[in-house]
């Protein structure tokens, strides 16, 4: 042991206890986490952070609603939502107390007895996913879902050719990974990745053209592995009749459906699982990121009884120690009865639309030459940009504005807005005036590249003037 670790446990033992801390203590905890970060962790992550790059460090202390606090006391309206994992909110006090309940009775489970919890989950997916979908596969993450559905599909088709699309975001290891579609990523472990056809994404033509080749060529495909709405591909929602083609075609070549749901999932869109806006019943529904309610990291699969039946023989085929836990059991139980209870599906469509007016009004007199788009669905929301420094620096703006907005994986330029569906009015209000604020300073940054005339169109002063601009332009 190179320093005295029992010392150190014990002195962060005690800072976990903590609710406040001292001038000193505040100082110490930030300065020791960026060393840490950089001597422990991996220094290139300081460059990417904003929370680091900008005039002050922010280090988290607490989370509450829809906020996050740093340790200096500073307070930002999280429309981040840790990339889609805070549907309910932050430590909303249900899966909290549903958490620490069980927690004090049982945290894991003896691998061996039967734990109740998992199977009462299992029955209430079940209840609350479309169609004939039944079993459910517990797992720890969003990775480990999509890893499993592969596994499945593979197993009940016999087949192993996997389709999905460019943009598509499933994961990082190697079987999830085959499925991401980004070359950055994947380019180093080629070829030990699956058997992937990567097609455009909203295109049917594309996708009959691939699935009649492969069946040509007898590669035939297992699954088309898609997200009803590219996540970290920038929010890309499809055509109306997409997936009810992708159903029929999967249909027609005997291919079976894999919807991604790790990010569209519980409520996210304005319906529990966001296939269900095209009244379209997927194989596989995989979730992971909000069913642990933000509080554990609790995904699942879920499948139909035909596709199980090759494991009910041999259910150790695929296993994993703490997938279903019971804290991770608790938390989705808890956070499935929150968004149905708070109806938060509902609100994240109604929340979700006037957001999206907001912020198609807010960028109108920027567009296209500062953001070219405002989309989204539900509360599933993205910003555009020109290009992609504009996108960081808008996202920095905001950060100094308090407010907690990143990128998107696999398109830079593209900035998410996944708040908790919990959001209130007026912090989406915050959000806008923040927004408005930092695009007209960027705009007058900007100045000696516009023309004149440009200019005089976009330095809007207030909301109201906005519509009338839009008008004029
Ligand atoms: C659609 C989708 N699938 C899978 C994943 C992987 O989930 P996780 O990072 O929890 O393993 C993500 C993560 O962003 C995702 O957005």
């Amino acid at each position: 042991m190179k320093t005295n670790v029992l010392q150190d446990t014990q002195r962060i033992l005690n800072l976990i206890a903590k609710r406040d801390l001292d001038d000193d203590e505040k100082k110490q905890l930030i300065d020791e986490t960026v060393e840490n970060f950089n001597s422990y962790i991996n220094p290139g992550f300081l460059k990417y952070r904003k929370s680091f790059s900008s005039d002050y460090v922010a280090v988290e202390w607490a989370d509450n609603g829809s906020t996050f606090t740093c340790v200096k006391g500073i307070e930002y309206i999280d429309c981040l939502g840790g990339y889609g994992i805070y549907n309910v909110g932050h430590r909303h006090p249900k899966v909290l107390k549903a958490v620490t309940d069980q927690l004090q009775r049982q945290a894991l489970h003896s691998q061996e007895l039967l734990d109740p919890l998992r199977g009462y989950l299992a029955k209430i997916l079940a209840e609350l996913t479309p169609g004939n979908l039944k079993y459910a596969f517990f797992t720890n993450s969003g990775t480990e879902s999509v890893e499993g559905a592969l596994k499945m599909a593979m197993l009940a088709t016999g087949r192993r050719t996997i389709v999905a699309a460019v943009g598509g975001f499933h994961g990082k290891s190697l079987g999830a990974l085959s499925g991401t579609s980004k070359a950055v990523f994947r380019k180093a472990f080629i070829p030990s990745l699956l058997n992937m056809r990567h097609i455009p994404f909203n295109d049917l033509n594309a996708l009959e053209q691939t699935l009649s080749c492969l069946q040509f060529t007898g590669d035939d495909a297992a699954a088309v592995l898609l997200e009803p709405i590219l996540g970290e591909g920038g929010i890309i929602v499809p055509n109306d009749d997409y997936f009810p083609g992708v159903r029929r075609l999967c249909d027609k070549y005997g291919v079976l459906l894999i919807a991604d749901e790790v990010q569209t999932g519980m409520g996210r869109t304005g319906k529990m699982f966001c296939i269900e806006h095209w009244d379209v019943e997927p194989d596989i529904i995989c979730l992971g990121k909000a069913f642990g309610g933000g509080i554990m990291p609790a995904g699942a699969f879920i499948g139909s009884e035909k596709l199980w039946a090759p494991i009910f023989n041999n259910p150790f085929l695929h296993t994993t120690t703490f997938g279903g836990n019971p804290l991770a059991c608790a938390a989705a139980i808890a956070t499935i009865n929150v968004l149905l209870e708070e109806r938060l599906c509902e609100r994240a469509k109604t929340m979700g639309d006037l957001f999206l007016n907001k912020l198609k009004l807010t960028i109108k007199p920027y567009t296209p030459h500062i953001v070219i788009d405002a989309r989204g669905k539900g509360l599933m929301l993205a910003l555009e940009f020109a290009d992609t420094d504009i996108g960081f620096r808008v996202s920095k703006g905001l950060f100094r504005e308090k407010i907690l907005v990143a990128g998107t994986l696999v398109n830079a330029k593209t900035i998410r807005i996944e708040p908790p569906l919990t959001i209130t009015l007026e912090q989406i209000n915050n959000v806008i005036n923040a927004l408005n604020k930092v695009l007209k300073e960027i705009a007058s940054e900007m100045k000696p590249q516009l023309t004149n005339e440009l200019i005089n169109k976009i330095i809007p002063l207030n909301i109201f003037q906005h519509t009338v601009l839009s008008r004029q332009l």
